[in-house]
């Protein structure tokens, strides 16, 4: 299913915009990786204890998805699909996936919100933002996401410096056409008048800016982009609500691990103290299966998501999450499950490498 999306998004796209979703920094290992990561792990079922009612929900802090996988911030939506954000926004809402829109986004935030609560009533949106250079900047965007009725902010933390995507250089790939701007970053302190502000970041973040942010909002604040359990669990210090493992999709540094093989290390450091999120490579309910068996409590899709947008707008967006949560409910059953906190980290093994 994910495979013939990607197919039909393949043929509905300009190839530029093709390979600015589907590339990756370097030698692109890292985005090879994340889904070879998946392949090299295995799970052993448990039998004669599951349920024909299975109860897929899992409570995150900012919203409640109806099952572990939510929808990670990319960006420009309307790249893909006329309908862009929007469309995502309503399949995310109408398949009760927390959606996490991000600050690169060619809609605003409180356009993204409306769209989302034209099919349901709570829908559960958060707002990714990068730690701006200037914290006025910061803290427009996060008034912005407060006022649109977003449920938790995901601050972003691999990128103090942008990714170097092979493609994009290769494909002289670096504005958006026409028409097209970074929503968000319209009319921002700082920014040219009535236009929008480049998007900031800044190598010279540190953990005071992220507590600073957390001290100004009521909101649950994630921590996005960590693989070193270290940074884990100084997150957990400066009071984020949650954290996600996550090599940014294989678009920052080509020289980091898996993000599955950085998973178990960082739910160690946590401890259970707030949940962890993992993303990169999901791309089928048995790596879901796998992500929560390590310790994770859901994970994002990325690049399905805008498969299915490409192909075909809302309506391909429902049909990606809805698969992955088919089939991770069949992959729930046939590891004697009943919920996503019964698959537990005896059950996962090495291929090849077992017994
Ligand atoms: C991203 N990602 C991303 N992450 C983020 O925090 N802010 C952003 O603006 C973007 N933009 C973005 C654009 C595109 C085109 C892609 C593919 C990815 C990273 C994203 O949130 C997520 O970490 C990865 O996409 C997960 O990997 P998969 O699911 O694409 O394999």
């Amino acid at each position: 299913m994910l495979a013939r999306l990607h197919e039909e998004a393949r043929r509905a796209l300009d190839p530029v915009h093709h390979d600015y979703y589907a590339g990756g920094v370097g030698a692109e290992v890292v985005l090879a990786e994340n889904e070879a990561a998946f392949a090299r792990l295995a799970l052993l079922p448990r039998v004669l204890r599951g349920s024909s009612r299975r109860d897929l929900a899992v409570d995150l802090p900012g919203g409640r998805s109806a099952a572990p996988v939510v929808v990670s911030p990319t960006a420009f939506h309307r790249l893909a699909h006329p309908d862009g954000e929007v469309a995502t926004a309503r399949a995310a809402a109408a398949a009760g996936a927390v959606l996490i829109t991000g600050v690169a986004s060619t809609t605003a935030v409180d356009e993204v919100v409306a769209g989302a609560r034209s099919v349901a009533s709570h829908p559960a949106v958060w707002f990714q933002l990068y730690l701006d250079p200037a914290p006025g900047v910061t803290d427009s965007l996060v008034g912005r996401a407060e006022d649109a009725g977003c449920g938790a902010l995901v601050v972003t933390v691999d990128s103090p410096v942008f990714g170097r995507h092979t493609r994009d250089a290769a494909n002289g790939f670096h504005d958006l056409p026409a028409g097209l701007a970074a929503a968000n970053m319209r009319d921002l302190p700082g920014g040219p008048p009535g236009g929008t502000r480049d998007i900031g970041m800044s190598a010279d973040q540190s953990w005071d800016d992220l507590r600073r942010v957390v001290e100004r909002t009521d909101l649950p604040v994630w921590v996005k982009g960590v693989l070193h359990p270290a940074d884990a669990a100084e997150a957990v210090a400066v009071g984020a609500a949650g954290v996600v493992v996550s090599n940014h999709g294989g678009r920052q540094f080509d020289v980091v691990p898996a993000a599955v093989d950085a998973l178990p290390a960082v739910v160690d450091a946590v401890a259970g103290r707030v949940p962890v999120l993992l993303d990169g490579g999901v791309h089928g309910g048995g790596d879901v299966a796998l992500a929560l068996a390590l310790g994770a409590r859901a994970v994002g899709v990325g690049r399905p998501v805008l498969w299915g947008l490409a192909a075909a707008g809302e309506a391909g967006v429902r049909q990606v999450l809805d698969s992955l949560v088919d089939e991770f409910d069949h992959a729930l059953a046939l590891c004697g499950g009943q919920r996503p906190s019964d698959l537990t980290r005896d059950m996962v093994v090495r291929r090849g490498a077992f017994g």
